[in-house]
């Protein structure tokens, strides 16, 4: 404790002690308010269930938002007051940190219930969460406003250039940062528990890397991580509870956008970005994968994830059926690498229809592990997302010797 310094001890403490406040107050809310979701028929069917009737409520990550935001409320002295010993103007600048945090999180929030009651547009899905990251891009212009990258070995042997200043580049890359990480976390989705528990994997990742910097020169942004994540780590897990399988309540849009905006936050104003975007890796392959989907160079139906088989307690691999034509260029190219790649089964049946399995990591895993129940599926994915993040770490603290002196 002594070497941590009693200021970096108590902020700990706090942080870890509005964890466990938050957890236990989503715990007990959700199913005091679930029944109030249901009323309001904000529910979905559950899609890989028998039963017909089988309405969930959604959009309970509404619940678990409104908690967060009100202990981080709460504990906005603490953070700023954990800076007491210096000057006044480190005060508020942490305190404004603290508070665009706040205010980006909470126009997420706000926008994932709008998507969860009215079902936005994709493009709405892309724009929004830019808009909602610009109070924090400001916050970063007035406060640190760095925006050069260090160049890795072996540019700076050979050209002689240690840095390179992004400029303005270094704000659109923060705010499709943004935009990133709130739309990949929604597209890895339909399956029990699988939204919450990735989240609450890159959560847990993002705890362990403040914890082991606590002790370095950067402490103070790792100090504002975990005022940011241990609350968030409590509200998921609560959430988690009630929407393993089988989930008595899904999370909803907001629940994706708020775990998103917040990993966005913790990354640029926490200063580890490109550490943030290595806890990501099963996401960025999702979203690479799915990008014939997504741009519709191929066709994309409303709903991508694996279906119950028909008989037995398994999932299998969905699929999208269309004709030939439906196809443009670049689509077919894609449906000419993919099946090489092992990334998609593709069948063309006698009158040129094309059958492809949708283009996301959940079917892969399938495709590699044979059908499983939901249950195990969850599980694999969450191992997966475990092993990237020891990757990440490898890479973050072992690896970077070999291209930056540090
Ligand atoms: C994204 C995905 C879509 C996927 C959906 C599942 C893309 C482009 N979009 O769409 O492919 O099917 O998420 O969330 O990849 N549901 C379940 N079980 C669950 C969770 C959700 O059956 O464990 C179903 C429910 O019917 C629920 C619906 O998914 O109502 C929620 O879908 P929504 O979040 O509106 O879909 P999108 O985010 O638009
Ligand atoms: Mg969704």
């Amino acid at each position: 404790m002594e070497r941590l310094g009693s200021d970096r001890f108590g902020g700990l403490c706090v942080s870890i002690g509005t964890g466990i406040i938050s957890f236990l107050i989503t715990w007990y809310l959700i199913p005091e308010l679930s029944n109030l979701f249901l009323s309001a028929n904000l529910a979905g069917k559950d899609l890989n269930k028998r039963l017909n009737d089988y309405r969930v409520p959604e959009g309970v990550g509404v619940i678990a938002g409104a908690i967060y935001l009100v202990c981080l409320f709460c504990i906005i002295p603490f953070y700023v007051l954990h800076s007491k010993d210096d000057v006044s103007s480190t005060m508020l600048t942490n305190l404004s940190l603290f508070l665009s945090a706040l205010l980006s999180i909470c126009c997420m929030i706000l926008l994932g219930f709008t998507d969860d009651v009215l079902n936005l547009r994709w493009r709405h899905k892309l724009v929004l969460p830019t808009i909602a990251s610009l109070p924090i891009l400001m916050v970063y212009y007035v406060t640190y406003g760095n925006t050069y990258i260090v160049m890795p070995f072996p540019i700076p042997q050979l050209l002689n250039v240690n840095v390179f200043d992004l400029g303005f580049l270094y704000y659109v890359y923060m705010g499709m940062l943004a935009v990133f990480c709130t739309n990949a976390i929604n597209i890895l989705a339909g399956v029990n528990g699988v939204e919450c528990g990735q989240s609450i994997v890159i959560a847990l990742s993002v705890l362990l890397n403040s914890l082991i910097n606590l002790g370095s020169e950067c402490w103070s942004e790792h100090m504002f991580a975990l005022y940011l994540v241990c609350p968030f780590i409590g509200v998921s897990c609560a959430v988690l509870y009630y929407n393993w399988y089988p989930s008595r309540v899904f999370v909803g849009d907001t629940f994706c956008y708020f775990a998103g905006m917040t990993f966005a936050v913790l990354g640029i104003l926490g200063h580890f970005s490109k550490t943030m975007l290595m806890f990501f890796i099963p996401q960025i392959f999702n979203f690479v994968l799915s990008v014939p989907q997504l741009f519709h160079l191929v066709p994309c139906p409303r709903h991508r994830l694996p279906r119950l088989h028909p008989t037995e307690d398994v999932l299998v691999m969905s699929t999208v059926k269309f004709k030939r034509s439906d196809v443009g260029s670049l689509g077919r190219l894609c449906l000419f690498i993919l099946p090489k790649m092992g990334l998609t089964k593709m069948t063309v049946d006698e009158e040129e229809q094309i059958t492809i399995t949708n283009l996301t990591i959940l079917n892969v895993i399938l495709r590699v592990m044979g059908n499983t129940h939901e249950r195990t599926l969850t599980i694999y994915l969450l191992f997966l997302q475990v092993a990237c993040s020891g990757v990440a770490f490898l890479i973050r603290y072992q690896l970077v010797h070999l291209f930056y002196d540090e």
